[in-house]
């Protein structure tokens, strides 16, 4: 069995790559939604903007037995973390094919002048003690929680909306920020300095629009909801809706910024979100959303709104010095 890099990878590859993932899901379809071929073939061809991405496989020659990928942000050389995601065919695992990927995916961290890497996983699965024999560190917990919007008693998204918020004002888009609201966009998203801190990126009008082409690209749909104080937002949050969406959406960031806090503007962007999807995307059945395990009033609000708890995840995060080299 080798590892081979994959810079260019041929349909084939594709789909070998695609076979591990399907294998993978099959053996915990709990963890993820099941891969799609074309998402697939998208992540290994596409060039997402504003990041590169580095592929490895180990293979017999004729199948993969498992693959990485990593996803390197921004320029060369900046102190944006990078991120690894390594996935191991069931009969091929702890025989050190995780570990010789690590060790592949560093070097390609190396060379890209990082400093860090950040894997992000489920609790109670291999991942973390493979990750924790490998020199990562947990930093940050999350609350994977699910609104199934059936369960969502009638009235009580308009009794939210309904409720006195003088001074400010919603508003909405679809995908990229528009140009006056980008600078405070990107200021209120500085404001959930939890994430913010191990990141260690600050957030600027640049990376706002950055984030919403990589949304546009991958062909899902990102819509926005802000509340305004004096024209400039005060807090806002943000879902996508897959490509082909099947039901389910995903929360983004949602944040308010300090001085507006307090006010229930969290829950009252978050219900106005709830009523322009009712309307605009009314085949988004459930929502997702990840919370930091002691972001304690983003949980009441979300439980407020009757997200339920549903599985947990961690970050990991590793210095590039900790990491394997290959042999
Ligand atoms: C996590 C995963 C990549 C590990 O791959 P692997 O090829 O089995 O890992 P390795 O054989 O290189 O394991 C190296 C070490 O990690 C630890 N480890 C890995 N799996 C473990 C498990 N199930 N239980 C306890 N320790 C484990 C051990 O210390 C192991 O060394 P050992 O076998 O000598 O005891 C694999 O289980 C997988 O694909 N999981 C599903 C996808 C996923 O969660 N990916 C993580 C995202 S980065």
């Amino acid at each position: 069995m080798d590892v081979i890099a994959l810079d260019d990878p041929a349909d084939v590859q594709i789909r070998e790559w695609h076979g591990v993932l399907t294998a993978v899901h099959a053996a915990d379809p709990a963890a993820e939604p099941a891969p799609d071929p074309e998402r697939t073939a998208r992540l290994l061809l596409g060039s997402e903007p504003g990041a590169r991405r580095r592929l490895w496989a180990v293979t017999d020659g004729e199948h993969m037995a498992a693959v990485a990928a990593l996803r390197l942000p921004g320029e060369p050389g900046t102190g944006r973390p990078a991120e690894i995601d390594i996935r191991v065919r069931p009969e091929h695992r702890r025989r050190g094919l995780g570990g010789r990927l690590l060790a592949a995916a560093a070097g390609g961290l190396r060379a890209d002048g990082r400093t860090s890497v950040i894997a992000q996983v489920l609790a109670g699965t291999p991942a973390v003690p493979f990750l924790e024999s490998h020199g990562f560190e947990c930093v940050l917990t999350l609350r994977g929680m699910l609104l199934r919007l059936d369960d969502v008693p009638a009235g009580h998204v308009a009794r939210l909306l309904a409720e006195e918020h003088a001074g400010y004002d919603l508003v909405r888009w679809q995908g990229v920020v528009p140009d006056e609201h980008a600078t405070a966009l990107a200021r209120a998203k500085h404001a959930m300095a939890d994430l913010a801190e191990y990141e260690g990126t600050p957030w600027d009008a640049h990376r706002v629009r950055e984030m919403a082409e990589v949304v546009a690209k991958r062909g899902d749909d990102l819509y926005t909801v802000a509340a305004l104080s004096g024209g400039v937002i005060a807090g806002f949050t943000e879902v996508v809706v897959p490509d082909g969406c099947t039901g389910r959406a995903a929360q983004y960031d949602t944040a308010v910024v300090p001085e507006h806090r307090g006010r229930r503007l969290g829950i009252w962007v978050k219900a106005a979100m709830l009523e322009w999807l009712a309307e605009a995307r009314p085949g988004v059945r459930e929502i997702e959303t990840d919370n930091a395990g002691d972001n304690v009033h983003m949980l009441a609000v979300n439980e407020e709104l009757g997200f339920r708890m549903e599985r947990e995840s961690m970050e990991y995060q590793a210095a590039a010095s900790a990491l394997p080299t290959v042999p």
